[in-house]
């Protein structure tokens, strides 16, 4: 089959959170399934790489507010598999992938209307006619909208169209004077069967509707979705289309993680010798300037600080938790109620508490190796990734029983990782309570790190299930 995958964030390249790690990694895994697979994606500024070539074609998209133009760049990674990356100065030549310290983009809506405009125009200028078109969350949701509006009869009639939900929370709303503004037809501003969404405009409303195939990031999310706690008022809509919706856990990168080859530890480390996590700890310790000693337990986390992580939940529990010899990691950024908490946690317990807030690759790394255990006390949560990669890296994860966290974590007393169930800090408190007694069992500490770290996460498995998806469309 021929695959274009279209997503706002591709790693290493570009990447804000999971979406970036999925596009960096399952295209990658579609090809080694023998697809041809091209991603389209923006050229941000933080998008340098020498391999990068001309294919010598351009973007013309003519809006009401004037015509967009802008090369579309290449890198090979193998010979099937392309990455391409839509360049314009003027929409993607900026810090930032979706807004800056200032907050999000006043422009949004123009900025991924010509990544999924343009993404429809580079492929047909490259001479490649998909027969699946992937599209990930709303930044691609005018993709599948504009294929059935826009393209018909043209050599893209054939392709068919799979949504990627990824968080189901974040949804594209704009005023509907985006409708004019970017030239969409008003017989699209329909609740029925169009993106009107309470008087506004909703992308991602409008690619569940036109795609001919939904798929989410867990089973557990798939039906959290159609429920209307996590429905977020799509609920009923996705119920409409739970037909056509499919949940499939995300895989792993097991290149990028693995703790055998890291380039971002002082040390390196497998299943049968942990030795090396040892110094990682230390490393990690040391960075932090807390105590190394192996007495008590380190807690880490990496995190988007936002409601959706249950940052107020873990805020509320840590100093209760602190009060016992605990030390606590945390890397994180983003909303700024939460950044001045955790400073002040850090603050108030000095000793036990080290905090980097901000965007660090390198580090994050260095948390999921050092840390003994770590937190992800989501409210809900599509998939994650950060407990897998905790799993391989021999380091037990505390999740919430929610979304693909319940589908990832194995919870039960011969298990890999401690699960909770209530969005409250006597639950989460019980949780590291227990985190604190198994570490206190070296023996059956290991048989959990060595279970996790036995599990396999590769992209493989999960790129099949994409590709049953994909065939169902074709062949029908
Ligand atoms: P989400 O996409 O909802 O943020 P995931 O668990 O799917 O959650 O993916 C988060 C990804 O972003 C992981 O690769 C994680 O390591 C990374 N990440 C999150 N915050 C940071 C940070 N402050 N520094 C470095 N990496 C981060
Ligand atoms: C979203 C979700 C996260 C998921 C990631 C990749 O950012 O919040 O749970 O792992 O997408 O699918």
């Amino acid at each position: 089959m021929k695959i274009l995958f279209v997503a706002s964030e591709v790693s290493p390249f570009s990447k804000t959170g999971g979406l970036g790690d999925v596009a960096g990694a399952l295209p990658a895994a579609f090809a080694a399934l023998g697809h041809e697979v091209k991603v389209i994606s923006p050229r941000y500024r933080s998008v340098q790489d020498d391999r990068l070539t001309s294919t010598g074609q351009q973007i013309e998209l003519r809006f009401p507010f004037g015509t967009e133009r802008g090369p579309i760049l290449s890198l090979r990674q193998s010979p099937n598999l392309e990455l391409l990356f839509l360049e314009n100065e003027h929409y993607y030549g900026r810090a930032g992938i979706y807004g800056d310290a200032w907050g999000e983009f006043g422009d949004n809506h123009r900025r991924f209307a010509y990544l999924s405009m343009g993404a429809l125009q580079a492929t047909q200028r490259l001479g490649f006619i998909p027969d699946i078109i992937h599209v990930n969350d709303w930044q691609t949701g005018l993709v599948p909208v504009a294929l059935r509006r826009g393209f018909q009869g043209t050599g893209l009639s054939r392709a068919r169209t799979v949504l990627t939900i990824h968080n189901l929370a974040y949804q594209g709303q704009f005023g509907k004077h985006v409708m004019d503004e970017l030239g969409l037809p008003w017989d699209l501003f329909t609740a029925e069967m169009g993106l009107e969404f309470y008087d506004a405009v909703n992308f991602l409303k409008g690619a569940i509707q036109f795609s001919d195939a939904l798929t989410t990031v867990s089973p557990t999310y798939a039906r959290e979705i159609q429920e209307p706690e996590g429905g977020a008022s799509l609920d009923g809509l996705l119920r409409a289309r739970r037909g056509v919706l499919t949940g499939i856990v995300n895989g792993v990168d097991v290149q990028e993680w693995n703790p055998e080859t890291d380039p971002h530890l002082p040390a390196r480390y497998g299943a049968q010798d942990l030795t090396g996590k040892a110094a990682c700890r230390r490393e990690l310790l040391e960075r932090f300037g807390l105590r190394p000693d192996t007495e008590a337990p380190v807690f880490g986390i990496v995190s988007r600080l936002a409601w959706q992580k249950g940052m107020d939940l873990l805020l509320e529990t840590m100093p209760l938790a602190l009060q016992s010899d605990i030390r606590f990691v945390a890397v994180g950024s983003g909303e700024g109620r939460y950044e001045d908490w955790l400073r002040a946690l850090q603050h108030q317990f000095p000793e036990q508490v080290g905090t980097f807030i901000g965007f660090d690759q390198g580090l994050s790394h260095l948390v999921e190796a050092g840390a003994d255990f770590f937190i992800m006390p989501s409210r809900y949560e599509p998939c994650g990734l950060n407990q897998m990669y905790s799993l391989r890296y021999g380091t037990v994860p505390i999740v919430r029983a929610t979304g693909g966290l319940v589908d990832t974590v194995e919870g039960s007393m011969d298990g890999d990782g401690i699960l909770f169930e209530a969005f409250h800090p006597s639950a989460l408190l019980a949780a590291l309570r227990r985190a604190q007694a198994l570490y206190a069992e070296p023996e059956r500490l290991l048989a959990f790190r060595k279970r996790g770290m036995g599990r396999d996460f590769s992209w493989d498995a999960s790129a099949r299930k994409y590709e049953r998806v994909f065939t169902s469309l074709v062949t029908r």
